[in-house]
């Protein structure tokens, strides 16, 4: 960072300090990679980024709105931090909110919250630097509107070096909204309509992530899947030839894609699992329910026997692919016989991964609106028998991976001295011996042993 593009704040010694943001990331992955590119675009303006909220000039909640649990969490966060403010006295602190919850709310977090300096959609981040310039001359700024101008084009990229210290892995957002409109789900409202990113501003950010020492990308979006844009060849791509075109770039060797919806798995996609080595053998694509009534209720679009084919078609492909799903019990509506079809269709696929909730009647969802909702008792109750069920596949998955010999790209140092962790290429944690290779190296190390959390494995 260069020093005389940093605003400075003195030390009573009079020492210049650079200022820090601190961010915490609520959600899912996309909220994560949003996280990066807001203190990518904060770097510039000369904040530094910190893990100690307390010493931060500005601290910034990327919120999630998906469940009224999520959202609420971010209110009793903001009562805690109200605190830290009053206790960091003059010096300059000030507290933001961003991602779903600020789309979905905007004004009224302001109302609820006074102690926000100001409220940013996910749709504008690249107008970040200068709501934060508003917000330090008093002004209480809420920006959620979509923006016209493509907010990837403006958003810098990050620094090399701050790539390094994120590690070997990394998240490329390509597609964001979703124009599916589950009635269950906010998504549509909060991120909008679908957009898919261009390739070429793809591979370019994909070739600056591998050339700072990134091995594994995972690309993001609501529909991942419904990925679409024009080729260099002029064609209209898919996800499947996007993925294709990666695996060119150097350095690259593992991609990965979340989260797909099973309406938009096409051939080319469910041939590139085929035929393209580097993508991993892993797939997360939600099915939420088994029962065909609740799935059309839910608006889905597909039945239980659709989504049973369309995984055949898959594991033919790609036959040691690990499926990973999302599940809702309590739809308004569903009866014990429509739950236990989800447990059908949860032993039918058989899962290494997998998550699972209960239904959350969400503000202006069609679901919402129901006058058939489920009771909180019945809800944990099939919650307990899903998860039960869903812990025991994942156990059964790890364990019949003891024995086998695999790749590991190794990660991080691991918890214990002497220990890294890596991940298998079906996305499961395995912790092996510092000496079995270097960070951002892939290994062939065999599984000895499966814990209910991660696999322990040695070099081979
Ligand atoms: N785009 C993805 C997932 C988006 S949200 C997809 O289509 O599958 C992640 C998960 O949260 C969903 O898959 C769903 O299982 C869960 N979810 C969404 N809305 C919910 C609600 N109102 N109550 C409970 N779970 C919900
Ligand atoms: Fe939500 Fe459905 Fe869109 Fe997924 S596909 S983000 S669950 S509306
Ligand atoms: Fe949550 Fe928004 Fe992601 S609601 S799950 S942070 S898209």
């Amino acid at each position: 960072m260069e020093l005389e593009s940093l605003e400075m704040d003195r030390t009573p010694a009079g020492e210049a300090l650079p200022k820090k943001v601190f961010v915490k990331t609520y959600g899912c992955q996309m909220n994560v990679y949003d996280s990066q590119r807001m203190t990518d675009a904060l770097a510039v303006d000369g904040y530094a980024p910190t893990e100690d909220a307390e010493e931060a000039d500005l601290i910034l909640l990327n919120t999630c709105h998906i469940r009224e649990k999520a959202a609420e969490k971010v209110y009793s966060e903001l009562g805690r931090l109200r605190k830290l403010k009053a206790a960091r006295g003059s010096r300059e602190t000030l507290i933001g909110v961003a991602g779903c919850v600020a789309q979905a709310e905007g004004q009224e977090i302001i109302r609820r919250a006074p102690m926000v300096d100001l409220v940013i959609g996910p749709q504008t981040y690249h107008r970040l630097p200068d709501v934060v310039r508003r917000a330090r001359k008093g002004e209480r700024v809420v920006e959620t509107d979509y923006a016209i101008e493509d907010k990837f084009e403006h958003l810098p990229d990050a620094r090399p070096a701050m790539v390094r210290s994120r590690g070997v892995t990394a998240f490329l957002t390509v597609q964001e909204g979703c124009d599916k409109f589950c009635t269950f789900c906010v998504v549509p409202y909060t991120r909008g309509s679908e957009v898919s990113r261009p390739v070429a501003q793809i591979v370019a950010e994909a070739e600056k992530l591998a050339a700072a020492g990134v091995r594994e990308l995972t690309l993001l979006g609501q529909n991942v899947n419904a990925w679409h844009g024009e080729g260099a060849d002029g064609r209209e791509w898919g996800l499947g030839r996007l993925l294709f075109r990666l695996a060119e770039i150097p350095g690259l060797a593992r991609l990965r894609y979340t989260t797909s919806h099973p309406r938009d798995m096409d051939d080319a996609l469910i041939a590139a699992h085929r035929d393209l080595d580097k993508l991993m053998p892993y797939l997360h694509l939600p099915v939420q329910a088994g029962s065909d009534r609740i799935l059309k209720a839910m608006n889905r679009r597909h039945t239980g026997h659709d989504y049973r084919r369309l995984v055949a078609r898959i594991r033919e492909a790609r036959p040691d692919i690990a499926m990973s799903g999302d599940f809702i019990v309590g739809f308004p509506g569903e009866t014990d016989t429509d739950f236990e079809e989800t447990l059908k269709i949860v032993r039918d696929i058989g899962y290494a991964q997998a998550f699972s909730f209960k239904y959350s009647e969400r503000p202006g969802t069609p679901g919402a609106d129901r006058n058939d909702q489920v009771g909180e008792a019945v809800k944990d109750e099939r919650l307990q028998r899903l998860q039960a069920l869903l812990t025991e596949q994942q156990r059964a998955f790890s364990v019949g991976t003891v024995g086998r010999t695999i790749d590991l790209l190794v990660e991080k140092p691991g918890r214990q001295p002497g220990q890294r962790v890596g991940r298998s290429p079906w996305l499961q944690p395995v912790i092996v011996d510092e000496k079995a290779g270097e960070i951002g190296d892939i290994v062939s190390v065999r599984i000895t042993r499966a814990e209910s959390n991660s696999l322990f494995a040695e070099a081979v």
